[in-house]
């Protein structure tokens, strides 16, 4: 789906997607040469990081492998305090291996703070964070992030994985979706 397709549902365009690529190739290129005889372990977070896994990974030269965690965040009061419940698990043993969490979003940061902190305790030999985009006005949790896309504003955003009601995450770019849509 191009930004054309849903122009009008859209208040803004954010980033096309030559711009999207085009970061994601700068920060493949920085993986590449950080992990060069290393071959990470990419962590995906279901459901938004599937295509920002999908360019990253394919955008690399060199080798990795790759796993998928499900993640479910309480409702809005539970969640400040930090609880997150794991709905899927890695299959892979963790410990000795270089991981790279691969996120879309960093919104308040709950979501990264808890895996990186459970992750950890399962003895990676390293642990570092790489997401599409960060919203720096909603964050409320110190998430280290090494590899990040864009910052972006704290609007209800869509596309590149991000989603509204389960629509606009094959959306090839990324906008701020038009209150209509959702009042
Ligand atoms: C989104 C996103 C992150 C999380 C970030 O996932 O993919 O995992 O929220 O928010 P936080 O920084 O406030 O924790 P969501 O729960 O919407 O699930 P989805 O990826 O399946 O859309």
């Amino acid at each position: 789906m191009n930004l054309d397709d849903v122009r009008d549902d859209l208040s803004t365009v954010l980033f096309t997607e030559e711009q999207i690529q085009a970061r994601m190739l700068e920060l493949a290129a920085q993986i590449d040469k950080d992990y060069a005889d290393k071959s990470p372990l990419m962590v995906g977070i279901l459901n938004g990081a599937v295509m920002v896994m999908a360019d990253l990974s394919r955008a690399l030269t060199i080798h990795c492998e790759m796993d998928w965690m499900a993640i479910s965040s309480y409702g809005s009061g539970v969640a400040s305090s930090g609880v997150v419940r794991i709905l899927k698990d890695l299959n892979t043993a963790i410990a000795g291996r270089h991981v790279l969490i691969v996120e879309d979003i960093i919104d308040t940061g709950l979501t990264l703070a808890y895996l990186a902190g459970n992750l950890r305790s399962r003895n990676p030999a390293s642990i570092e964070i790489c997401a599409a985009f960060r919203k720096p006005e909603a964050l409320c949790n110190e998430v280290n992030v090494k590899y990040l896309g864009f910052d972006i504003p704290s609007d209800f955003v869509v596309g590149y994985g991000l989603d509204y009601a389960g629509h606009y995450r094959n959306l090839r770019g990324l906008g701020v979706l038009s209150p209509k849509v959702y009042s």
